[in-house]
């Protein structure tokens, strides 16, 4: 006899679609919160007309700090609750170095702050530039390490020690000394501060987090990013070897970071299908069986789908797309969402954001707006679907014209 267990799935009121924001010029100038990024964190919400949430999650170049502590900043300057799950920064998909590389040198940020992010990837040694500086002050003539850096550097000997990797994690705040010892590091013999590689191809492996030229803070021109250090340390490597140098790059528009915000949007609305079961005391959607029942909140049977499959809300009054699907492989069922069916991506830049967005996959939307690095009048480098005023505007927009 058939066990038939009756499992209730109702309607979550969540969309099918999603957000995918930039934080500079987007959300922040510098220290400034723009006020349109409150409003649309409200629609998101469900203070809508159509009182549906939207999922989102943010894709930032910018870095230097934890992703815990960096959704805590957003949840305060947004009046809502952000989670780190949400936030994917410039050097959040380095954690898939780890295991390749055991010594890594990590540029950027204040104090130690870099060096804790790194090890919480699970970096093993991470060293910084002031850990050099405090071995040999004479490694960057001119600079006199200030009490709260030589507190943050660590003692080590880096004659003894062999740099695998280096990797820029945030924008440099000494690019003097910083750009020192990477060209060292680079010209060297494996790694190994002091020595000189003859054929300069001997030395660690670069990454940059990301490669933005300019980036919009709350000065009223845009400042030089990580990117121009970059091309900075090329033209200083080329003019030295007479060769250009190997750059590995992260951040937008590189396709990593498109691959790992799709698992990150993935993951997130996964567990929006998960919390929704625990409520129903599915506590594992996967030990559900053929011999168990789904019905819809209709009383309608939504079992034995042999392919993955997303269906409509059969009341289209409120037009809410129903985020389900359930596969089921031989007598196993699995609940799994789908992928978002449009990913509105929101930036300022047309060389990093839009491009990010346009490149890599049809069904994500890119909207430019107005409030960061580009400016009104001139002619994006590349193309936006949209673009408007500000944050708000282009959640107005989306939400419009999905329903
Ligand atoms: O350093 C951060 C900056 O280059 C850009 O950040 O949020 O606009 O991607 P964002
Ligand atoms: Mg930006």
């Amino acid at each position: 006899i058939r066990r038939k267990k009756k499992v209730v799935i109702d309607h979550e009121r969540v969309a099918s679609y999603a957000f995918c924001f930039d934080i500079d010029g987007v959300i922040l100038r510098g220290p400034d919160t723009i006020p349109a990024a409150i409003e649309a964190m409200k629609l998101l919400n469900g203070e809508n007309k159509y009182n549906i949430k939207v999922p989102s999650i943010f894709v930032t170049n910018g870095g230097g700090k934890p992703e815990a502590v960096r959704a805590q900043d957003l949840s305060k300057r947004l009046h809502c609750t952000i989670t780190p799950e949400q936030i994917i920064q410039g050097h959040t998909p380095m954690k898939d170095l780890v295991g390749i590389y055991s010594n890594v040198l990590v540029v950027g940020g204040i104090g130690n702050v870099c060096r804790n992010v790194a090890e919480s990837y699970g970096f093993k040694n991470v060293y910084t530039p002031l850990d050099v500086l405090k071995w040999n002050p004479a490694v960057s003539p001119y600079h006199d390490l200030s009490e709260e850096d030589k507190v943050a550097a660590k003692d080590v000997d880096f004659s003894k020690v062999s740099i695998d990797a280096i990797l820029v994690f945030a924008d440099s705040r000494n690019w003097a000394a910083d750009q020192q010892i990477i060209l060292e590091l680079l010209l060297s013999k494996n790694g190994v501060m002091g020595t000189e590689s003859k054929t300069y191809d001997e030395g660690p492996q670069i990454y940059f987090a990301h490669s933005d030229f300019i980036w919009a803070t709350n000065y009223k021109l845009s400042r030089y990013g990580m990117g121009a250090l970059q091309v900075s340390i090329a033209a200083l490597y080329r003019e030295h070897t007479g060769k250009e140098l190997k750059v590995n790059r992260f951040g937008k528009p590189q396709k990593g970071t498109f691959k790992f915000a799709n698992k990150v949007l993935t993951h997130w609305r996964q567990g929006v299908l998960d919390e929704h079961l625990k409520k129903l005391s599915i506590s594992d959607p996967n030990a559900l069986t053929e011999a168990d029942i789904l019905i819809n909140d209709e009383g309608e049977e939504i079992i034995n789908q042999n392919k993955l499959e997303s269906y409509d809300d059969d009341d289209s009054s409120d037009d809410i797309k129903e985020p389900l699907a359930i596969v089921t492989k031989k007598d196993k069922i699995t609940l799994e969402l789908p992928p978002a069916s449009t990913v509105y991506f929101v930036g300022d830049t047309p060389e990093s954001d839009i491009r990010f967005a346009n490149s890599h996959d049809a069904s994500w939307h890119s909207i430019l707006v107005k409030t960061g690095v580009y400016q009104e009048g001139t002619v994006p480098k590349y193309t936006p679907k949209h673009m408007c005023g500000n944050v708000l505007d282009a959640v107005n927009y989306a939400i419009e014209r999905e329903h």
